[in-house]
């Protein structure tokens, strides 16, 4: 481990005893003393107090300027003001009907005319969103097979947890060219497993090659149009547009989870920034301004298989009126032109101060961004999929993570394979000091990083 890493874990300790004693209590009841596992991390986890806008206070009082927004739900930053009040209007005239009403037709058509949908069904998470996105898929087709890309992460269910960190392991995952599908974990029905094809993000001759050994069995090729589960790898020119004609030749849907890009890259989401239509959409997170919503969306063809009584979706919660009342607030309020623009500026501003410091230390590394998202990547060549960014230093991340999380900036959740979000709420004060947490430990990171190099080079 680096000196530098080990002082900065001791900082972390020091500044935080209340959130490990109360990670010590969590773990009496709780697995991994979390509610999500990607939560947990060595030592222990930040346990935070309360948050407003761009920030959050940890347990013992320490504010941090918030990048990590909640794994990028929060576009609209903390409380944003208007889902806030929209939210308090709501609360006492119930919290949940199970009975429709008018807020749905209402923020479907806010859906259906922003992103290029005919009709929409409402969830409460982007795993159930992009469940029945895949079961819609093999109905629509009659096919069992679906395609996802090695590395992408989809959710929780069967038909997701396939060839995703922290597994495939490398010893047991194939070629790069002919990938092989692995669970993510135990309890994962091996007949599920059998119906998930992999293949490579950004070559598509490993999709071709998918179609090719499967003839009329692949239902649909589901991906995040820029991979978010590896830092942020972005599609090569005529990847996403290859993937069309390959979906279209060979009868398969294309499904653009859209769980993070959707609200995060721009107006239109990824139909709107890369110009390539899907077939279906999922969305999750930063439309919902921190409540729990979500939607998934096709052609009406496709949406009524529904309506015919075919294929069935359900849920509780679906709709329930307070999530409703945010979203609306989110679309109508929160993702606006003009605050696409702040962002954008904000995006602009961050990442060209990161690259300036970059240079100037000669830091192995560059800055991937898209609207709202972006992520320091500690490699010498641009990422390109799941086995690229494998071959990261991670004491290296985890000094720049615990190195900034010292000096009141979470720079983006905890683990090497997410990115910040920058919320409506941020401001050229916040970009500011974060750029400026970034300064004060880049030098030692490249210094860290050039010993490192300097070490195998001479092995
Ligand atoms: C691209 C993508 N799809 C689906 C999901 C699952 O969403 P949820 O955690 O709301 O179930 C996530 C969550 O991080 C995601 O990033």
């Amino acid at each position: 481990m680096y000196p530098a890493l080990q002082k900065e874990l001791d900082t972390f300790e020091r500044r935080t005893p209340r959130s490990a004693e109360a990670h010590k209590k969590n773990l009496k009841r709780l697995p991994l003393g979390v509610a999500s596992n990607y939560r947990a991390y060595d030592p222990y986890p930040i346990f935070v107090a309360e948050a407003s806008g761009s920030r959050f206070r940890d347990l013992d009082g320490n504010e941090y300027i918030d990048h990590n927004l909640c794994f990028g739900t929060l576009m609209a930053g903390h409380s944003h003001p208007a889902v806030v009040k929209a939210v308090e209007g709501r609360l006492h005239k119930g919290t949940a009907y199970g009975m429709p009403h008018n807020m749905e037709w209402e923020l479907a058509e806010e859906i259906c005319t922003r992103f290029p949908l005919e009709m929409c069904r409402f969830g409460n998470s982007g795993t159930e969103v992009t469940m029945h996105s895949i079961r819609l898929a093999r109905a629509a087709t009659g096919r069992d097979k679906i395609i996802k890309f090695e590395g992408g992460y989809h959710g929780l269910h069967d038909a997701a947890l396939v060839s995703v960190k922290p597994h495939p392991p490398k010893d047991d995952f194939g070629d790069v060219d002919n990938p092989k599908p692995v669970s993510a974990g135990a309890g994962m029905p091996k007949a599920s497993i059998a119906n998930v094809l992999i293949a490579t993000f950004n070559d598509l001759e490993t999709v071709e090659r998918r179609f090719r050994e499967n003839p009329n069995e692949i239902a649909a090729l589901i991906l995040e149009p820029i991979m978010m589960n590896v830092g942020l790898c972005l599609p090569q020119k005529g990847f996403l547009e290859g993937l069309r004609a390959l979906c279209d030749k060979h009868g398969a849907l294309l499904i653009f989870d859209e769980v993070k890009t959707g609200a995060k890259l721009c107006w239109g989401g990824a139909s709107e920034y890369f110009g390539v239509l899907p077939d279906m959409i999922c969305l999750a997170k930063s439309i919902g301004g921190g409540f729990p919503l979500a939607a998934f969306g096709a052609h009406k063809r496709v949406m009524d298989l529904i309506s015919e009584h075919k294929v069935f979706h359900g849920g509780t919660y679906n709709t329930n009126p307070i999530s409703m009342v945010a979203g609306l607030a989110v679309f109508r309020e929160v993702l606006t032109r003009a605050n696409y623009t702040h962002v954008a500026e904000l995006s602009n501003r961050l990442v060209g101060g990161y690259k300036k410091t970059i240079a100037k230390t000669g830091l192995q590394g560059y800055v991937a961004s898209a609207g709202a998202n972006g992520a320091l990547m500690l490699y010498p060549k641009e990422v390109r999929n799941y086995r690229d960014w494998l071959a990261i230093d991670v004491d290296l991340w985890r000094y720049y993570w615990f190195g900034m999380v010292n000096r009141g900036v979470m720079c983006q959740p905890y683990w090497w394979d997410e990115q910040w979000t920058i919320s409506v709420q941020h401001s050229e004060a916040d970009i500011d000091r974060h750029l400026a947490a970034f300064a004060d430990i880049a030098d030692s990171l490249a210094a860290s990083q050039q010993e490192r190099l300097g070490v195998v080079a001479t092995h």
